[in-house]
């Protein structure tokens, strides 16, 4: 594993680089049904391990990437920056294109902590790495997940919706959607006050 990347705190999590000792509570977050709903299947170990190394080498190419979470309690998931593995069926500023992602163990859900997280990446996308845009897309039917993009300030046009170039026709999550957020459009941190959980 890479140590690369930095350490980002927040009022309730540290969001931080990748330990070897992740790759179990990663895994387990994979194989979960409620966690994985929206994608094409649950992964077994196997396949979270050899996403957990592509991650890595993500990670070597770019100089960010995913960022492990912590709560009080220990590992609750991933919240970062990553560059997609598939062409892009729609206009983006950033070369390579940047999506802002998450993915939380069951029990973390419904405690603002995604929103949290994902706050402070923005804030590193558009700080430290000086990136002119984020993007995000998931399934249409994801309504958690587009939540977060809308509590962290991106905005989505329904003419960016397209079909995942990964996904068949049968997939019932095929249709996804696209949020963004450009630099300047970063709220201020005054105004972000009471959606940070604090
Ligand atoms: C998407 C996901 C990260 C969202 O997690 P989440 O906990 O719902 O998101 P937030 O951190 O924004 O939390 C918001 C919820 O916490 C509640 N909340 C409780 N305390 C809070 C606090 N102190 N501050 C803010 N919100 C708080 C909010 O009311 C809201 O509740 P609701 O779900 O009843 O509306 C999570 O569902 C997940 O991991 N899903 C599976 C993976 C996935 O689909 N990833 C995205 C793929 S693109």
């Amino acid at each position: 594993v890479t140590s690369a990347g930095p350490v980002l705190r927040t009022d309730r999590l540290v969001l931080r680089p990748w330990r070897e000792s992740d790759r179990e509570p990663h895994a387990a977050m994979n194989a979960d049904p409620e966690v994985m709903e929206f994608f094409p299947s649950v992964m077994d170990r196997a396949a979270s391990d050899a996403w957990f190394d592509r991650m890595q080498h993500g990670w070597d190419e770019y100089g960010f990437g995913l960022l492990a979470v912590e709560d009080s309690r220990g590992f609750v998931g991933f919240v970062g920056l990553a560059v997609p593995r598939f062409e892009l069926p729609f206009s983006h500023l950033a070369d390579p294109p940047v999506e802002i992602g998450w993915r939380l163990v069951r029990r973390a859900w419904g405690r603002g902590l995604a929103t949290e997280g994902a706050t402070a990446c923005v804030d590193w996308a558009f700080g430290d790495l000086r990136l002119p845009e984020v993007l995000s897309w998931t399934a249409e039917v994801n309504v958690r997940s587009r939540a977060v993009m809308e509590r962290i300030g991106m905005h989505h046009d329904p003419d960016d919706e397209f079909d995942h170039p990964k996904l068949t026709d049968e997939s019932p999550v095929r249709r996804h959607v696209v949020y963004r957020l450009l630099a300047g459009e970063r709220p201020a941190v005054s105004d972000r006050a009471g959606t940070l959980g604090s």
